[in-house]
């Protein structure tokens, strides 16, 4: 199912969330491979193809359109610790900085209030000031820092926002 994240305020261009079609897995992992965080640790292409391409229903992959662009990948994982988990958040580097990240996380909080759920979660590594700087002002908070979570001599840090 697709999902509307309204308009470009700048130029009015169509932006959505559509189901992650398997056959751009391999593109899109080379894509975010080769970008920090995950060139930073490195995590392979191989790995977030995989991530992408898996069908989980429980825990859904989207392409994010920018018009007829394919200009990230958000996934979810639904019902985490009261409340959804967002599990990948990629926008890719031609498409930040236009808001699109925040329109994500608008719709992942709009959609978590319609069903009455009392938290939001997402995490970043503790080396990625500027997704956690992004997180911070759109009202979420660090929670936890967990250390090896992803690889040895790394930590995360865990971040919630309060809907309740
Ligand atoms: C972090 C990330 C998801 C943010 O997505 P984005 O689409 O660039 O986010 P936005 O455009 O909504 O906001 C980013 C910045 O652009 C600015 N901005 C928002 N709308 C804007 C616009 N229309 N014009 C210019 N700047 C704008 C905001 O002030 C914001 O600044 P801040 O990060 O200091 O708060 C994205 O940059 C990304 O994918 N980074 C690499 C991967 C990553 O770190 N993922 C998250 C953790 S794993």
């Amino acid at each position: 199912m697709d999902h509307d994240l309204g308009p470009d305020p700048a130029d009015g261009c169509v932006r959505r969330l559509v189901p992650l079609d398997p056959q751009n897995a391999v593109d899109l992992g080379a894509a975010f491979a080769a970008i920090s965080p995950w060139a930073d640790y490195p995590y392979p292409a191989s790995a977030l193809a995989a991530y992408f391409a898996k069908a989980e229903p429980a825990a859904p992959r989207y392409q994010i359109m920018a018009g007829d662009s394919i200009a990230g990948v958000a996934g979810l994982r639904g019902d985490w610790l009261r409340g959804p988990y967002l599990q990948f958040l990629g926008v890719l580097p031609h498409h930040q900085g236009h808001g699109l990240g925040a329109a994500v996380l608008a719709w992942f909080e709009r959609t978590a209030r319609d069903t009455g759920q009392r938290n939001l979660w997402v995490a970043a590594s503790d080396f990625n000031a500027a997704a956690i700087r992004f997180y911070e002002r759109n009202g979420f908070a660090e929670c936890a820092r967990l250390d090896g979570l992803v690889a040895d001599g790394r930590t995360e840090i865990l971040l919630r926002k309060r809907l309740i």
